[in-house]
């Protein structure tokens, strides 16, 4: 068993190699820090890569829908379907980019054991996905095109504060959004894309059971940093805490200041509640590109 500690402060030392957990006990770890999280997803065993034996899966999401402060427009699954060859090279695109921003959130926050766990997990899934989504465009005969990124996940981390550990819980949080957004709209395109693209349909209910519980490792993790959270170490932290090295890692690196943090500032259901509403926003306002996260079409 694993014994509670404060995951980010510079004193926290990794286990040493013999005290390291057997799977045995991370799956224990697991139970202990996420009760939805505790079974191993159908994703953990990277044995479908090529799509071939995916069991056609039913997954309650009634939670995603409690979760996001409105859900997928029927103007936007009407233009999602029109146009799949785009959806899919922007599912590619997001499955890479969850993979490279969980990666960058483990160097830059290296002594949060938690997270180290959990990412690296999420960090195998989406590689897989990723994988997937390739043998899918191929079998599909479609090529490979670059596609920029909309809008949405910018449009949230321009709200991401800057100073720790508020940007870290900020992350955390914008990335539950993500993997809500994307559970949720998995799920709706299942129930709407043609019968010609049934195989399609069933990949996206497969995904629904892993990229739901990623929304809620990443929810938990951002609930790990409340300060009265002991069962995480949830002291108020500083940035001495943040690797430097990840100071210059991507789009959510941040200025590391050593800014005061009061506990209403770590407060998870304030700042949920606060990147709902844009989250919402982005997702119910006029958007030009159709892209996974889009908003409203034109
Ligand atoms: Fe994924
Ligand atoms: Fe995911």
């Amino acid at each position: 068993m694993m014994t509670p500690m404060n995951p980010m402060t510079p004193t926290n030392k990794l286990p040493k190699p013999s005290a390291i957990p057997n799977s045995a006990q991370l799956n224990q770890a697991a139970i202990q820090t996420s009760k939805p999280s505790a079974k191993p997803s159908a994703t953990d065993k990277p044995q479908h890569r090529d799509l071939t034996d995916i069991k056609d899966l039913k997954t309650d999401i009634s939670h995603i829908h409690e979760f996001l402060g409105t859900p997928t427009s029927a103007a936007w699954l009407e233009a999602a379907k029109q146009d799949l060859p785009t959806l899919l090279q922007d599912h590619a695109n997001c499955e890479k980019k969850a993979a490279g921003t969980a990666m960058n959130l483990i160097f830059r926050y290296e002594f949060h054991s938690d997270l180290q766990v959990k990412l690296a997990q999420l960090i195998r899934e989406e590689m897989l996905h990723y994988e997937q989504v390739l043998a899918l465009m191929r079998e599909r005969g479609q090529a490979w095109q670059h596609l920029p990124a909309g809008r949405y996940a910018k449009g949230m981390l321009k709200h991401k504060r800057t100073f720790e550990p508020a940007a870290m819980m900020d992350i955390l949080i914008i990335g539950a959004f993500i993997e809500a957004r994307s559970c949720e709209r998995f799920a709706a395109l299942s129930e709407v894309i043609d019968t010609k693209d049934a195989k399609l349909a069933k990949y996206y209910r497969y995904l629904l059971k892993s990229e739901s519980r990623h929304y809620e490792d990443y929810l938990m993790l951002a609930k790990s940093l409340e300060p009265h959270n002991t069962t995480h170490g949830g002291d108020i932290l500083d940035g001495d805490t943040v690797n430097a090295a990840g100071s210059s890692v991507d789009s959510f690196s941040s200025t590391v200041s050593k800014t005061p943090t009061d506990a209403d500032s770590l407060n998870v259901a304030k700042r949920v509640a606060f990147f709902r509403q844009i989250e919402a926003d982005l997702i119910n306002s006029p958007d030009a590109e159709l892209r996974f996260h889009s908003g409203t079409p034109e």
